[in-house]
C-alpha cells in the first residue's frame, strides 16, 4: 500500500499560496482546509480560491469540506478541477447523490468523519467512495494534538476495507507529524494530511520526506 502526504495549506500564509504550494514539489496532493465558519467554528476559503490554486499549482487538490451544505456545493469543487473532494457524513443530507456527483465530475470522491462518529453506519456506502477520511482532532483548527483514541477506528476501517477488497484510500486528518505518523501507518492508513508539520518546518519539502520515510517504516 502505497504511502501519500498531503501537505494542508491551512498553515501555509495565505497570501503566498502559489508560493507555498511550490515548496512542496514531493508532495502527493495539497490538503485544502474549506471552513464555513458554521460546521466548524473556523473561517477559511472557498471555490474561487481553490479555481486560482488550480491554476497556480500542478499539484492535484485534496479539497476538505467542514461546510454545512456540501450537498449543495461539493460537485463545484469537482466541476472546477480538484482531484479529490471530500464531505463530511454528518453534514450532508443525501451523501450517496453528493459522492455520486462529486465522481461524475471526475474526482475522488471523500467521506469524512470526526473522532466521536462510528464508521460502522457508512459501511453500506463504501462503494460509493473514493476515500475515507478519519479526523484525528476536532475538525476546525490546525495545530492541535493527534487523537490516539482514534487508533482503534483505524483498524476497524482499514478491517472493512480489506473485508471487501475495496480500493478506498484511509485518509487521517489532524496532529500528524514525526512523531505520530507512525501509529496512524501501523494501524492502516494509507493517505496523511499534514499541515503545521510541513508548513511550520524550515524546510517543509524535506518534511514531507521525513513524514513518508517515518510511515514506511
Ligand atoms: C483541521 C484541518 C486539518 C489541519 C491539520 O480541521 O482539517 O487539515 O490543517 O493541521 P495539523 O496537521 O496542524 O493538525
Ligand atoms: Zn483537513
Amino acid at each position: 500500500m502505497a504511502i501519500q502526504i498531503s501537505p494542508s495549506i491551512l498553515s501555509a500564509d495565505f497570501a503566498r499560496l502559489a508560493d507555498e504550494a511550490a515548496a512542496v514539489p514531493g508532495a502527493d496532493w495539497l490538503h485544502v482546509d474549506v471552513m464555513d465558519g458554521h460546521f466548524v467554528p473556523n473561517l477559511t476559503l472557498g471555490l474561487p480560491i481553490v479555481e486560482s490554486l488550480l491554476k497556480a499549482t500542478p499539484t492535484p487538490l485534496d479539497c476538505h469540506l467542514m461546510i454545512e451544505d456540501p450537498d449543495r456545493w461539493a460537485p463545484a469543487y469537482a466541476e472546477a478541477g480538484a482531484g479529490s473532494v471530500t464531505i463530511h457524513a454528518r453534514a450532508a443530507s443525501a451523501p450517496v447523490r453528493t459522492l455520486r456527483e462529486i465522481r461524475r465530475h471526475g474526482a475522488r470522491a471523500g467521506l469524512a468523519l470526526n473522532p466521536a462518529e462510528p464508521v460502522e453506519p457508512y459501511e453500506d456506502l463504501i462503494g460509493e467512495m473514493d476515500m475515507l477520511l478519519l479526523m484525528t482532532v476536532e475538525p476546525g483548527f490546525g495545530g492541535q494534538k493527534f487523537l490516539d483514541l482514534v487508533l482503534p477506528k483505524i483498524r476497524k476501517a482499514r478491517q472493512l476495507l480489506d473485508d471487501r477488497d475495496a480500493a478506498v484510500w484511509l485518509q487521517v486528518d489532524g496532529g500528524v507529524s514525526d512523531e505520530t505518523i507512525e501509529r496512524a501507518a501501523e494501524a492502516g492508513a494509507d493517505v496523511f494530511v499534514a499541515g503545521s508539520a510541513v508548513y511550520g518546518a524550515q524546510d517543509p519539502d524535506k518534511a514531507v520526506e521525513s513524514l513518508r520515510a517515518q510511515a514506511q517504516q
